[in-house]
């Protein structure tokens, strides 16, 4: 009989976990070619990026996005609407899936800024898992910590134990991240993931902390300017394919099939985020169309509509931040604005939220289109600002 090694004795501490880089060249063929489909699909999204100058309508929503699915890959599970709701509202209120899918937001906040101090380190990825769970979190200290499957209760996973042990795995992990290296970007992110995920540092958080990480790793590596690639989404949706290949390289070194799959993870997601960044210039550029077609508003509207897009929960508060109006006139314009069928007004609490319902719809869905305001015939769009692009993209069809 063959005794089990810890390698594939999932109840067994993963001690001789290699240190990186793998051996053998992962470079082949059909990673290559991933790769440079992928990085064209990337380099599309940055440019998407640049269609909507108010950066913050994008820095606020599609991390909440991220933070939504990524949280949800450990059963945290949120809706959109609570979300945005309780991200407006600051302080999370009295959700606990929110108010732990908004810490992740912070925390990926958090991670970017960092990047402009320091490169990304063991002390990134504490202070990451601090903003997640708590902040008395460190790396590992005393053994017991094991992946458990929550619905049959057997152990998939048993990672190496000792926290000197654990700290110079985790050395090793922030020398392949930082030192020049041949590989591309991709896979090295792809590689850094899984011995991330492998070595396990914390007694939880470890999923959030290292999708977080390969978010910023990309930002460090020049493949993203802001945090808005929506990762997580292609990852929930393929939970089990995420499992059982990070499984794969433990118990049989199978490290191609999960570089293509985290390849496959960036384009499918790219592809996504660039098409979500276009509908929502376009609805941007509709209720702008809308709202002077109206003439109901005394002011040029784009600073109101890029500040209904920075937060789909507006605030009068938010109108006053971005010294739009004071407080008063702001009011009006909001409530102007509800009139026009743009807005909804709701209260919680002794708050009240304007609602941009049709945006919240386009974040939520899968596709990528809205109900129009008002009949799409020719005779409706002549003269009106930013309709004509509406008209083109939508025709070009990015559901
Ligand atoms: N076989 C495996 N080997 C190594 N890592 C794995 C394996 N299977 C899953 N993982 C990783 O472990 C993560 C779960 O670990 P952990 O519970 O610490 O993360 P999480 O972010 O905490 O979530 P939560 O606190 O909500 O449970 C998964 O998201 C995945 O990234
Ligand atoms: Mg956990």
């Amino acid at each position: 009989m063959i005794a089990l090694t810890s390698r594939n004795n999932p109840k067994v501490p993963y001690d001789q976990l290699p240190l990186l880089p793998p051996p053998g060249d992962l470079e082949t063929k059909s990673v290559l070619k991933a790769c440079v489909r992928a990085r064209a699909l990337l380099a599309e999204l940055r440019t998407a990026g640049l269609l909507i100058p108010d950066q913050s309508v994008l820095i606020n929503t599609i991390p909440l996005l991220e933070a939504k699915d990524s949280s949800e890959i450990e059963n945290i599970v949120t809706t959109h609407d609570d979300l945005f709701r309780e991200a407006s509202l600051g302080e999370a209120q009295d959700d606990p899936a929110s108010k732990e899918a908004l810490r992740y937001r912070s925390a990926l906040y958090a991670g970017v800024a960092s990047l402009k101090r320091q490169p990304l380190t063991t002390t990134t990825a504490i202070d990451i898992c601090r903003a997640i769970k708590a902040p008395h979190i460190d790396v590992r200290s005393t053994p017991g910590t094991a992946l458990i499957n929550t619905y049959t209760g057997e152990v998939i996973y048993t990672p190496p134990q000792g926290p000197d042990h654990i700290r110079d795995l985790m050395h090793n992990w922030e020398t392949f991240i930082n030192e020049p290296s041949d590989l591309d970007p991709l896979v090295r992110m792809a590689i850094q993931h899984y011995q991330f995920e492998a070595i396990h540092p914390f007694s939880d958080g470890n999923g959030r902390t290292g999708r977080i990480i390969n978010i910023l790793s990309l930002i460090q590596d020049g493949l993203l300017t802001q945090p808005t690639l929506y990762l997580s989404r292609h990852i929930l949706r393929t939970r089990g394919d995420y499992y059982r290949l990070l499984g794969g390289v433990t118990a049989h070194g199978h490290w191609e099939s999960w570089i293509l799959y985290v390849l496959e993870a960036v384009e499918q997601t790219s592809t996504w985020t660039t098409n979500k960044i276009r509908s929502i210039r376009d609805l941007m550029a509709h209720t702008s169309a809308h709202v002077t077609r109206s003439q109901a508003m005394p002011i040029h509207s784009r600073a109101l509509i890029d500040a209904i897009f920075a937060q789909p929960y507006c605030r009068i508060a938010h109108l006053t931040e971005r010294s739009i109006a004071k407080r008063q006139t702001a009011s009006v314009y909001l409530k102007e604005l509800v009139r026009l069928g743009v807005l909804q007004e709701k209260k919680f609490g002794r708050d009240k939220l304007f609602v941009n319902r049709r945006y919240i719809d386009l974040l939520a869905n899968d596709g990528h289109t809205f109900e129009p305001y008002f009949p799409m015939g020719f005779e409706d769009t002549a003269g009106l600002p930013g309709l004509h692009g509406f008209y083109e993209e939508s025709e070009g069809g990015h559901a």
